[in-house]
């Protein structure tokens, strides 16, 4: 802990400690608990996460400055941002304050979130740069405490923000992570394919969030060791999963992630059906040409005659008819 590395750590833990506080007993956090309590926070969840407030008032500096008399340290936290006359200046300021830790549990960045209404040109969420401790593309919220969590759940759910991980935890559901931003790199699923071979994407659902499972899907084929499983669980049209325990509860809520977890062919033969009109022939022909070609990539003949047999009777159409049609896309692909 003597290391600069290690010093980097304790000072985002002795500002965690702060930001703590400050949410919690004092005047300067009240608005930012009453905000937190307002989307279902309790007191128990706001300690789990170490959730806190970094206030207008820039007081991280003078604290931290008691701490650690070392100005290239302060200066590669990443926690102050350096102005022309190379002062540093609180990083967050007036932000609900989520720690964010590495796999060990210990802090290595933050990310702060407005409170309430997002005004234009401002962040909604503002996160620590790139520092020797904190590396964007390598890191997932929430990932020590989860991937201890799968060792008994033996999955890892893939969530796309800090606040659908915590709600996810609070209905019980703990082995949640977070991305933390717009797409997944390809860092982040080796991290999860080291720690368990089975991830289930639960994106926002929203059009923004399809879009970004097929993005994590075909990352994941790409990246994802040998043996993975991959499954696809699909939110209700605009809701997150945060939304979706504060509307319906817990119980609801690890109900729905269990019966509608799906393969990822039977996400894509929905995914496919966006903006398409099925009641079109060409449209429903050129969905089925598409759904085949994916079939035809299935290293499974059961699997794919199992996807035959959907299509045939949802369309009701014949089913060695479309499997002939199936072995020809497959000649075709080699
Ligand atoms: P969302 O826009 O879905 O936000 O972005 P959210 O998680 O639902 O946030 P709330 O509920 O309004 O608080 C998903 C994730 O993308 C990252 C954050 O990790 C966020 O949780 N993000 C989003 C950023 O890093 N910066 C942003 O400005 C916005
Ligand atoms: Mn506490
Ligand atoms: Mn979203
Ligand atoms: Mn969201
Ligand atoms: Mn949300």
């Amino acid at each position: 802990s003597d290391t600069p590395n290690g010093k980097l750590m304790m000072m985002h833990e002795e500002a965690a400690k702060l930001y703590h506080h400050v949410l919690l007993n004092t005047p300067a956090g009240a608005q930012a608990l009453k905000y937190l309590k307002g989307r279902g926070m309790t007191d128990e969840l706001i300690n789990d996460f170490n959730l806190g407030f970094a206030p207008e008032q820039r007081i991280l500096k003078p604290f931290l400055t008691q701490k650690v008399n070392d100005y290239q340290l302060l200066r590669k936290s990443g926690l102050f941002v350096e102005n022309n006359e190379g002062e540093l200046h609180d990083r967050f300021v007036g932000r609900v304050m989520y720690p964010l830790r590495n796999q060990y549990g210990r802090v290595i960045g933050f990310s702060g979130r407005v409170i309430g209404k997002v005004p234009e040109d401002t962040p909604k969420y503002l996160n620590s740069p790139e520092t020797p401790i904190f590396n964007k593309r390598r890191t997932l919220f929430n990932f020590d405490v989860a991937r201890k969590e799968a060792r008994q759940a033996s999955k890892i759910y893939l969530f796309e923000g800090f606040m659908d991980v915590i709600s996810a935890y609070a209905a019980g559901v703990k082995n949640g992570v977070a991305s933390m931003g717009t797409s997944l790199t390809e860092e982040q699923v080796a991290v999860l394919g080291r720690a368990v071979n089975q991830v289930d994407i639960c994106y926002d659902g929203d059009s923004a969030g399809q879009n970004a499972i097929d993005r994590a899907i075909s990352l994941f084929r790409d990246h994802q060791p040998q043996g993975m499983q991959l499954r696809v669980v699909q939110l209700p049209a605009g809701v997150d999963p945060d939304e979706y325990v504060q509307q319906n509860g817990a119980t609801k809520f690890s109900k729905y992630l269990v019966d509608q977890e799906e393969t990822v062919v039977d996400f894509y033969l929905r995914f496919y059906r966006i903006n398409k009109n099925l009641n079109n022939q060409n449209e429903l022909i050129s969905y089925l040409d598409q759904s085949l070609k994916l079939l035809a990539t299935l290293p499974s003949s059961l699997e794919q005659d199992m996807y035959l047999t959907k299509l045939a009777k949802e369309f009701d159409l014949d089913k060695a008819t479309l499997k002939s049609q199936l072995v020809e896309i497959s000649h075709r692909l080699g």
